[in-house]
């Protein structure tokens, strides 16, 4: 079997793999959650219906949010990601924009679904610094919550929208 050199960005860090079946490598079925988590330790976005449907795995990918359950890491080769653990100032640890407005306003309960709320939010706000009410609940349409956080989550959104850095 051909092997395959990919590398990723993952929050600003780059990561070289190869594809294969041998240990060590990245089977060619391993899905970008797994690898996220399970390879880099970055556990912060979970995985629960691996089948798309829950939007908790979403990470941010070329400015995209996708869920990460849904693409093989194989064909990620030179994409750009971030992660949860990629919104924080790296060197100050100072809370996006989002994440400060997601305590402000008590906007989840669990938190499992949170990572990959603020991911898709953060995607839609460097996309559209100022959108409308629709417009945020169209983005987070794949997201759900169990907790019934969608509420606060929307003021959340709708408080960050424009501010700098969100
Ligand atoms: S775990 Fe990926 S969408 Fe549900
Ligand atoms: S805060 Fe618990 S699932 Fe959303």
């Amino acid at each position: 079997m051909k092997v395959q050199e990919i590398t990723l960005f993952v929050n600003g860090t780059q990561y070289d793999f190869s594809v294969g079946p041998r240990l060590g490598q990245i089977p060619p079925g391993e899905t970008l959650s797994q690898t996220l988590r399970n390879r880099l330790g970055l556990t912060g976005s979970k995985e629960a219906c691996g089948e798309g449907a829950c939007g908790c795995c979403t990470v941010v990918m070329e400015g995209e949010a996708v869920t990460s359950c849904m693409m093989l890491t194989a064909d990620c080769d030179g994409k750009h990601i971030t992660t949860i653990e990629g919104l924080a100032n790296p060197s100050t640890g100072e809370l996006s924009v989002l994440q400060q407005t997601f305590i402000d306003h008590y906007a989840f309960q669990c938190g499992f679904c949170t990572p990959g709320i603020l991911m898709t939010a953060t995607a839609l706000l460097a996309k559209n610094p100022h959108p409308t009410e629709e417009e945020i609940k169209d983005a987070l349409s794949g997201n759900f919550c169990r907790c019934i956080s969608q509420y606060h989550v929307i003021e959340a959104v709708k408080e960050a929208a424009g501010k700098a850095g969100a």
